[in-house]
């Protein structure tokens, strides 16, 4: 009898500590069923960087609603970088006190009352990269901290990580928002220098795959340590990429420079590679004030279901003549969309036998046979119907701009 308690104890004893250690089990799993199709939302960065208060949020969140963003499809108000202020005696993150008086947590209340989601930043470093407190050792404290605010989004930067290593460092902050507990977007913004697309799918749900976007269609700003890109120059090092992408895991071009001072056509072109690519469509621009130009081309319907088609497929070039290049996009329904892409300054001629063509893509295992399907041509921009493939396109595109088709049985 004696024996056979003790050995019992033995086995508790045994259990005990084995479902203790069980607790230490981190899950690395990023939260499913998040941005099945690409996240859309507005960021502070590209216009204000680090001059941020709650009232300029407050405002911004007003504006989506107002100018008609929301209807569009944008969802998130996302902080970036200079929102914080210290942390206290025991490790807990504070907003400033003087840009952010009522705190994240009041910001996310309002934010959500209005129907629209928060986002926040932070690093997975000592600091961020405007020199605030980062959450590296601090990991699993501020995704409590977020999730008790309300956070839905958080983009988690790459500056001062001596020492670490990206996939490692993104797999602890997930672990901690996986521990948190409230389903969060994580957008992995380490410049595409590891790689992220290669082991970022189960880590995160977006991933940038370039450092930053610089306010130019077609520039690279030397900045000494590091440069920063114009349009056309991310554009291009989105080559190769393609495979990774697919509904809650994209690959991330950067935020968006639409309103910030390019002229309308680069605004445009901007905007259609962006839906062609399935990118994140993150504004960066001051929506409290914006042009009837800007919004038209931020909330075009048509342009944005070509970005958030359900196929959830990255287009891709398919040819190149004379400065033009002309882009496919596989959509559902077994429609696509078209981009005829005019990089130089000048008007340029097109002309494309549609008959006499076909797209054969291997990734989505799809088709175009202009020979022996004949689709309908509609215009996304000048919301037109075109007539049919039937007939060959003859058009002018104008200097860095684009013409844009959606091809419909
Ligand atoms: C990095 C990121 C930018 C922005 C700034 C903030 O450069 O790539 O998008 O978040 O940091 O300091």
């Amino acid at each position: 009898m004696k024996k056979t308690a003790i050995f019992l104890i033995a086995i508790c004893t045994h259990l005990v500590v084995f479902s203790q250690g069980n607790n230490y089990v981190q899950n690395y799993k990023k939260f499913e069923g998040l941005a099945l199709t690409p996240p859309m939302g507005w960021n502070s960065w590209n216009k204000f960087a680090c001059n941020v208060d709650e009232k300029l949020i407050r405002e911004t969140a007003d504006a989506m609603v107002s100018s008609g963003m929301k209807a569009a499809g944008y969802t998130y108000i996302n902080i970036d970088d200079c929102w914080h202020g210290d942390r206290d005696s025991l490790g807990f993150i504070h907003a400033d006190s003087k840009r952010f008086p009522s705190g994240i947590k009041a910001l996310a209340d309002y934010i959500h009352s209005k129907g629209l989601k928060i986002g926040i930043y932070s690093d997975a470093g000592s600091q961020t990269c405007g020199g605030r407190p980062g959450s590296r050792g601090y990991e699993f404290q501020d995704a409590q901290t977020y999730a008790k605010w309300g956070i839905d989004y958080l983009k988690y930067d790459w500056c001062n990580t001596e020492g670490l290593k990206a996939e490692g460092a993104y797999k602890t902050i997930t672990a901690a928002l996986r521990k948190a507990g409230r389903p969060i977007v994580l957008s992995i913004c380490e410049w595409g220098n590891d790689k992220p697309w290669i082991w970022g799918q189960s880590v995160g749900h977006l991933w940038r795959t370039t450092g930053d976007i610089y306010n130019c269609f077609d520039c690279i700003e030397d900045h000494g340590t590091w440069k920063s890109w114009g349009v056309m120059q991310i554009l291009d090092k989105q080559e190769g990429l393609r495979q990774y992408a697919g509904p809650g895991h994209w690959n991330d071009p950067d935020m968006l420079e639409v309103g910030n001072g390019m002229v309308i056509n680069q605004d445009r072109a901007h905007f259609a590679m962006w839906a062609m690519i399935a990118a994140p469509l993150i504004a960066g621009n001051d929506l409290r004030k914006m042009s009837k130009q800007t919004i038209d081309i931020l909330t075009n319907k048509e342009v944005i279901a070509i970005n958030q088609d359900k196929l959830g497929v990255q287009g891709f070039k398919f040819s190149t003549k004379d400065s033009v290049e002309t882009w496919f996009k596989p959509l559902e329904g077994d429609s696509w969309a078209v981009t005829f892409l005019n990089r130089s300054k000048t008007p340029k001629n097109i002309e494309f036998d549609w008959k006499n063509t076909t797209v054969d893509d291997a990734l989505s295992k799809r088709s175009l046979n202009g020979n022996t399907i004949t689709y309908k041509v509609r215009n996304v921009w000048t919301k037109k119907d075109e007539g049919s493939t039937k007939s060959k396109l003859k058009a002018i595109v104008p200097g860095q701009d684009v013409l844009m088709l959606v091809l419909k049985k």
